[in-house]
């Protein structure tokens, strides 16, 4: 079964479209690797799955169907990450409101729900933030708290918006393989924006690249290739494997991993296209 489909999708913001009468399928339980330079449309096309912009022309089917707005079946995970509320609150509180929405503005939790929480906190390496207000947090931690949320709830589609971002290494390698984990006990469809590729590897079962309006779906070993990466970015794109690892270079740069590590809540900070 599909679990998100673009039908010759169009997908436009700010006058331009994002994507360009685009067509692929994601199959039940898939662990995609979303990836492609800043602006390439990675945040766009999950607001679109979630129903938050609609295709200009063609369609998006999710489970089947347009996407509704506030789906329970799908956890996300924000890349601007500016959803958190009173910062007095509790890091359990937090994940608690969210879990069964705020009736009468106060999150209510039960000892069953507590427990799931403090698991789910545990397993993202964040036990000790439970009791912890939002305001003494770091911006790592927060992520944490904001990945146990979107994995509760019991999820069918997870879209995670560059989850690796502010974290420490060990911590990414554990985020990846917690998720992919997760994911594959649950029959959970994945997808995973991130800028680096080779961490990903051992996890995906797909890449989408986008770029340009245009995308590119397929096994690794498919599409990261230069005439694929080549066709999607018009222009000329080696590829290089050294090491077991892949590079993806453009005039001798990576296109991937140049100028991101800032990347902190500026979604519309794209002062950089490699692809030019
Ligand atoms: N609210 C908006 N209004 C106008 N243009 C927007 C808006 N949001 C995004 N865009 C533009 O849409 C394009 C795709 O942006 P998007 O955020 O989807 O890229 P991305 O692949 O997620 O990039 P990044 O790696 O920087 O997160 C960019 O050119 C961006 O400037
Ligand atoms: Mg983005």
């Amino acid at each position: 079964m599909n679990v998100i489909e673009l039908d010759r999708a169009t997908v436009s913001i700010g006058g331009r479209d994002v994507l360009r009468d685009t067509s692929f399928a994601i199959k039940s339980g898939e662990f995609i690797g979303v990836l492609g330079p800043n602006g390439a449309g990675k945040t766009t096309l999950m607001r679109a799955v979630l129903g938050l912009i609609q295709p200009r022309a063609g369609a998006i089917r999710v489970f089947g169907r347009a996407p509704q707005r506030g789906d329970r079946n799908i956890g996300y995970l924000p890349q601007v990450r500016t959803v958190l509320p009173d910062l007095r609150i509790r890091g359990r509180d937090f994940i608690a409101g969210s879990v069964h929405g705020e009736r009468w503005g106060l999150p209510l939790s039960t000892a069953a729900d507590r427990a799931a929480i403090d698991k789910m906190l545990a397993a993202v390496g964040a036990g000790e933030l439970g009791d912890r207000p939002l305001s003494e947090m770091s911006g790592g931690e927060r992520q944490r708290l904001l990945l146990a949320q979107a994995l509760l709830g019991e999820p069918d589609l997870l879209l995670l918006d560059e989850p690796l971002i502010s974290l420490d290494y060990r911590y990414q390698e554990a985020i990846i393989e917690l998720v992919r984990r997760f994911a594959r006990e649950r029959n959970i469809t994945v997808l995973f924006s991130a800028h680096e590729l080779n961490q990903l590897i051992g996890a995906l079962d797909r890449v989408l690249y986008l770029g340009n309006g245009r995308a590119a779906l397929g096994t690794v070993d498919e599409v990261v290739t230069a005439p694929v990466l080549s066709q999607l970015y018009g222009a000329d794109i080696n590829v290089v494997r050294a090491d077991g690892q892949i590079f993806v270079l453009s005039r001798g740069r990576s296109v991937e991993h140049a100028d991101h590590a800032h990347d902190h809540g500026h979604q519309h900070d794209h002062g950089h296209h490699h692809h030019a």
